[in-house]
């Protein structure tokens, strides 16, 4: 730190939960504090770090300013070896989350408070936490900060979890037994929670359909819940705009809680500088599926996604991959080495040969830009808030075929609320795949899609433009918390 203007800039830590959809929404409200004068210092776990490293190459993060990463140790995982580039078992990594990571954490901020007090850098102002690391809570109370939760799922998801508690106490869950996730039950109404309209049990958080009645994941989703009044503000990677019914329901349980997405659409519409053009994906992006777009015509490419933990059978591949061939129209899929259910994916040479001249498949991709890319009419997605968003921000609509977590409740908003997509029953075959491909693509309710996902993407750039609701939320966000003395 070389000049007493520099040493005087607030100093904010911000700790993301170790997963890639957990990881890019941290990065992005990294992004935008940076932008408004924010020291920085990105916390990530020693594994991801080393993947990060590994996909990006070490000298990238040479040279930021008023940024640094620090790592602290997942409590799993050995970083050594090379077999690394695959998500982390999410049932190890909740049960570490909840009992090894909070020391390292503390011991972190003690190394940064030696630091500061050698003048090395400024001394740290806040903590902003994903609030699944709620252990973060804890540790910003020891050292009276101010500590800001992110929200990365949508405001929709965040309602229903507060919920789980008292559906436990209501014996809506857990379930009887395994013969009600296929007797009709799971079509139960949940007309109970002010703010959701017209739901179901299946639309909530896959998270509910379990018969144990010590389930970890519940009791993990519980305890983060019960945290979240002792924080200084809740802010949430959405729009009023988006869901402004659930919205509306939050705002009267808690004081201090602010909308500040989509960030996509924050991100498209800030200055750009070193940091805001790098970006915080885990794999090594193939970038020549951007060269390989700009060889189509507009809209006419569907993009096929699945995220960073979906995984499926073989079987199930193959359904997607004819019927992608024969819906013929273009299309680039993403096929991350470890998506198929106990191997690796093999697509036959028949398949290969079928679609040459119009598929791609890479194994990950820089989304984001693919999504924006003039050539994309169309996305094929398992509905994480993350892919929603970022296809709302690009005006592209979807067809869905949700997987886990928080994609029933995704996928409820985009084909119910917003009618921007098409679900795709969990056991699709071929044909189906290939009918509703040429829907979205070329059909009337495709068109209709299209139109009012750019409907929605124009709604998302005044929400995040200056003026705008969630625009005006950050601002509010860091002015009365993150820049609040004690
Ligand atoms: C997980 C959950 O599954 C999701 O439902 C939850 O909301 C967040 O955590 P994931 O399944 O990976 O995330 O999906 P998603 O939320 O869509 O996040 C994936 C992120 O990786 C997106 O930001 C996407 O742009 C990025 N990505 C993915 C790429 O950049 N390239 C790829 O090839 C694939």
């Amino acid at each position: 730190m070389s000049n007493l203007a520099e040493s005087i800039k607030p100093h904010a830590v911000l700790i993301p939960y170790p997963l890639q959809g957990h990881i890019n929404p941290m990065f992005k409200l990294t992004k935008l504090l940076h932008l408004r004068g924010f020291y920085i210092t990105f916390v990530n776990t020693e594994y991801n770090h080393k993947r990060l490293l590994k996909s990006k190459g070490v000298t990238v993060l040479d040279g930021f300013t008023d940024f640094s990463f620090e790592t602290i140790p997942d409590g799993l995982t050995s970083i050594d070896g090379d077999d690394d580039d695959v998500t982390q078992d999410l049932h190890s990594l909740r049960d570490s989350v909840r009992s090894n990571l909070i020391q390292p954490f503390r011991e972190l901020l003690d190394r940064l408070y030696d630091s500061a007090t050698c003048g090395l850098i400024p001394p740290v102002t806040c903590l902003v936490s994903d609030s699944f690391m709620s252990f973060a809570i804890q540790v910003a109370e020891e050292l009276s900060l101010p500590i800001v939760l992110l929200y990365t799922c949508s405001a929709c998801t965040f309602l229903s979890g507060l919920h789980f508690r008292t559906m436990i106490e209501k014996g809506l869950i857990p379930l009887k037994d395994e013969s009600y996730l296929t007797n009709g039950y799971l079509d139960t109404k949940v007309d109970w929670i002010p703010g959701l309209r017209n739901f179901r049990l299946k639309d909530l958080s896959s998270f509910i359909r379990t018969t144990d009645p010590n389930d970890l994941m519940l009791e993990f989703i519980n305890e983060a819940v019960e945290r979240f009044h002792r924080a200084s503000a809740i802010v949430i990677n959405t729009s009023d705009e988006l869901e402004s019914d659930v919205m509306n329901a939050l705002y009267s349980m808690f004081r201090s809680l602010y909308t500040i997405g989509p960030f996509a659409s924050f991100l498209n519409q800030s200055p750009q500088n070193q940091l805001s053009s790098f970006d915080s994906n885990l794999w090594k992006e193939d970038t020549k599926c951007l060269e390989w777009l700009g060889s189509k015509e507009m809209a006419s490419v569907v993009y096929v996604n699945f995220g960073s933990i979906t995984i499926m059978s073989e079987e199930k591949l193959l359904d997607f991959a004819w019927g992608l061939a024969n819906s013929k129209k273009p299309f680039l899929w993403i096929i991350r080495p470890d998506l198929v259910i106990g191997g690796s994916v093999v697509l036959s040479s028949e398949f290969t040969d079928e679609i040459s001249d119009r598929g791609l498949i890479v194994s990950w991709c820089p989304q984001e830009k693919v999504l924006n890319h003039p050539s994309i009419g169309g996305f094929l997605t398992h509905c994480g808030w993350n892919s929603t968003t970022e296809s709302i921000c690009a005006g592209v609509p979807m067809l869905c075929w949700p997987f886990f977590g928080d994609q029933p409740t995704d996928c409820r908003f985009i084909c119910n609320e917003w009618e921007i997509g098409i679900e795709i029953d969990t056991n699709v075959k071929r044909e189906e795949v290939e009918k509703l491909v040429n829907e979205l693509m070329v059909g009337e309710k495709g068109k209709k899609m299209r139109k009012k996902a750019m409907e929605l993407k124009k709604k998302a750039e005044e929400d995040t433009r200056p003026g705008g609701r969630s625009y005006m939320n950050l601002d509010k966000v860091i002015k009365e918390v993150l820049l609040k003395q004690n």
